[in-house]
């Protein structure tokens, strides 16, 4: 679907979804460290029907993957984010809308219905962290998702060069990309041009564009210290999910502080180049923090293999970024209903030809070599 899906984005956004930071070493090792997890296939005896279904914070979800909170998706693929949200709850997954979408987090929840989730960048303003935290309070979302991974404004030398910003600056580059992209404009004149929904009742009025990303920068800076992360936990009486930590023992200290569950993530190697991949942390998260632990994870999935892979490892729930815009641009509205169906049916085949039924079984089934 990522081959296909080129031809219908621009490439200032194209550039967007796919690159990583710096020469995207780290976007590459998430994808190649998952390649080196082998199974060993057994045959000889008789194995049950491959049950793939998960229960998360007390629901029952027909799979255990989900989509993972993507910014700016109506840049990408205008439009693209009720058609994704509706996608998982037909398909009865978990949806993670982002702080950075282009949706609402009001309009998306009907669509996501039970299955959505909201990813919070905690402000630095604690009065729009408090009403951002009401807001999805009201709009009846159970489940939040703290990101912590972004504590200043990340360069990106391919957005830097793109002159990426939004909504886009229509100058000639701009244009002339967009005009090789059909199915893009058609879609913008029929979806409108993507803002910031959630976060522009917040900025001052009449900002530039330049002005507006300066505003961006200021409000999500700074780490989610233990004090900041009392504050969020203090004023939600859902559950909170910490997404992007790496250090077995920050995940442990986050967990400690009242977080019911943390997502394993380098945040699709966008942030720091040198950081290590997904997999190769997730059993050292899974060791420290032990087997009751709510352990999620993120980086690289690109398959039902690559979801037995990182459960197999340790995670309880998996959660795939790109290839959501990539399903969604390559076959329109049908595209992430399509993908959710390819990734469970591999899932299932993966179990059944290695004879495993069940997927607290998967680790039994690891190459000697990755035990
Ligand atoms: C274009 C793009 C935008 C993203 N925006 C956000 C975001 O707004 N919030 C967040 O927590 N993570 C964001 N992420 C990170 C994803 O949630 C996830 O960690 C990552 O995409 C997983 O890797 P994958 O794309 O290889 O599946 C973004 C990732 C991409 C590719």
């Amino acid at each position: 679907m990522k081959r296909p899906a080129r031809w219908h984005i621009p490439r200032f956004a194209w550039d967007y979804l796919v690159g990583g930071i710096g020469l995207d070493e780290n976007v590459r090792r998430n994808t190649e460290d998952l390649q080196k997890i082998q199974f060993m296939p057994r045959y000889l005896s008789a194995a049950p029907e491959p049950d793939i279904r998960t229960t998360l914070f007390g629901e029952t979800l027909s799979a255990p993957f989900g989509v993972a909170p993507v910014g700016l998706g109506g840049l990408m693929v205008p439009g693209c984010e009720i058609e994704i949200a509706k996608a998982a709850r037909a398909g009865n997954i978990v949806h993670v809308l982002s702080t950075h979408a282009t949706t609402s987090l009001e309009t998306i929840k009907p669509h996501a219905g039970p299955n959505g989730w909201f990813q919070l960048y905690p402000p630095n303003d604690p009065e729009m962290e408090a009403d951002m935290i009401g807001r999805a309070k009201r709009a009846g979302y159970q489940v939040l998702v703290v990101t912590v991974d972004i504590p200043g404004p990340t360069r990106r030398d391919h957005d830097i060069r793109n002159g990426l910003s939004v909504p886009p600056d229509f100058g000639v580059r701009t244009v002339t990309d967009a005009a090789l992209r059909p199915t893009w404009l058609l879609r913008l004149a029929r979806h409108g041009v993507p803002h910031f929904e959630n976060i522009e009742p917040y900025a001052p009025k009449d900002l530039s564009l330049a002005e507006f990303g300066e505003f961006l920068g200021r409000i999500f800076s700074g780490h989610i210290t233990a004090e900041r992360f009392k504050r969020i936990r203090d004023q939600w009486h859902g559950k909170i999910v910490v997404k992007g930590v790496l250090d077995p023992d920050e995940a442990a200290a986050y967990l400690a502080l009242g977080a019911d569950g943390i997502v394993v993530s380098n945040h699709g190697g966008r942030q720091l180049d040198a950081a290590p991949s997904a997999i190769a942390m997730l059993p050292k998260v899974r060791e420290r923090v032990g087997r009751e632990a709510l352990v999620m994870v993120d980086g690289g999935v690109r398959s039902g293999l690559d979801i037995a892979r990182m459960i197999a490892l340790g995670a309880d729930y998996i959660l795939l970024g790109r290839p959501f815009i990539f399903a969604s641009a390559a076959i329109g509205t049908a595209g992430p209903s399509h993908l959710i169906d390819v990734l469970k049916a591999e899932l299932r085949g993966t179990m059944m030809q290695m004879g495993c039924g069940t997927l607290a079984d998967l680790p039994g089934f690891l190459h000697a070599q990755n035990r």
